[in-house]
């Protein structure tokens, strides 16, 4: 069962830090609930449990394709399993149907790359809320990743325009084909992060030990005390129902509106080698 905590956060001057009032669980792993994966019908639920074989059928003696048994994940690892042949581990570099890629490569991915929770202050609350902000004397480089993004993980609902308008939930990366991660009440500090149209981070889809993961990467070398910040997108907002109050210029903007929220800063460049094959990740 993933850690309940309280977010320590600090005031924008970094004077008395406290937990927040009405705390979202920070958690240290994803949160699902297996009713809930049992009762919907998603096809992002379904786990095939094994390959489909051709039975005789008893009755009529004829041959008929047994259809594989789907079975709800259980857990948030069954959730977010992927054994696609054709999908590399970021870590080992290795393919899905390759049996050493696994937990190991999760535990080391995360070791060797993510910051350490004390790089990370929660500050606020602010003209956004509250926001993800680089701690004093810490640093981060291009490229670096980040943490990965931690929450609720829901069933992708049959239609998803239809769910996400229903929705009231802000804080939601949407994994194609897979799941919903909702971060709305519970989430590590990566749920805090605020969008900017000149962003200095991005969240990608991508797999490591053969597990769909959402991970924040640095698209620019970051100093310390710096926010950091990535661009929602113009849905976001739409669906949100209020403009980008960023402050890339004086008014409110819609991202993308002529000479507003327009720059993707940082981003070019970025994307070299097999990262073309990298999927940006949705927020819905
Ligand atoms: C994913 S949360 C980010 C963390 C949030 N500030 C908090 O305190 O929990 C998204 C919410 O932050 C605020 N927000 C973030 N970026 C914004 C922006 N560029 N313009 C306006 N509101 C923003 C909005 O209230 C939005 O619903
Ligand atoms: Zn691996
Ligand atoms: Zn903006």
């Amino acid at each position: 069962m993933a850690k309940d905590i309280l977010f320590k956060v600090y005031d924008l001057r970094r004077e008395n830090p406290k937990s927040l009032a009405s705390p979202p669980s920070k958690i240290t792993s994803h949160r699902m609930s297996k009713e809930e994966w049992a009762r919907t019908g998603s096809a992002a639920s379904a786990v095939v449990s094994g390959p489909s074989k051709v039975t005789k059928s008893r009755r009529k003696g004829r041959k008929t394709a047994k259809k594989p048994i789907k079975k709800a994940p259980r857990t948030a690892a069954g959730v977010l399993r992927c054994t696609l042949d054709e999908v590399m581990c970021l870590h080992c570099g290795r393919t899905g149907d390759e049996r050493e890629c696994g937990a190991k490569c999760s535990r080391e991915f995360r070791k060797v790359n993510f910051l350490p929770s004390s790089a990370i202050d929660i500050r606020g609350p602010g003209e956004l809320g509250y926001g993800a902000w680089t701690a004093p004397n810490v640093t981060i480089k291009k490229g670096q990743w980040l943490e990965e993004y931690l929450g609720d993980l829901r069933p992708l609902p049959t239609n998803l325009d239809a769910a996400a308008r229903s929705s009231d939930s802000l804080y939601r990366i949407w994994i194609p084909e897979t799941a919903i991660i909702d971060a709305e009440k519970a989430g590590n500090w990566t749920r805090f992060i605020n969008s900017s149209c000149r962003p200095n981070v991005k969240p990608w889809g991508e797999f490591v030990g053969k597990r769909h993961v959402v991970l924040f990467q640095a698209l620019r070398d970051i100093g310390p005390e710096e926010e950091l910040v990535f661009q929602y997108g113009a849905k976001w907002f739409e669906k949100a129902g209020f403009l980008c109050r960023c402050g890339v210029s004086e008014e409110a903007h819609m991202p993308g509106e002529k000479g507003k929220g327009k720059g993707n800063e940082g981003e070019k460049g970025e994307k070299g080698g097999k990262d073309k094959k990298r999927k940006s990740a949705k927020k819905i």
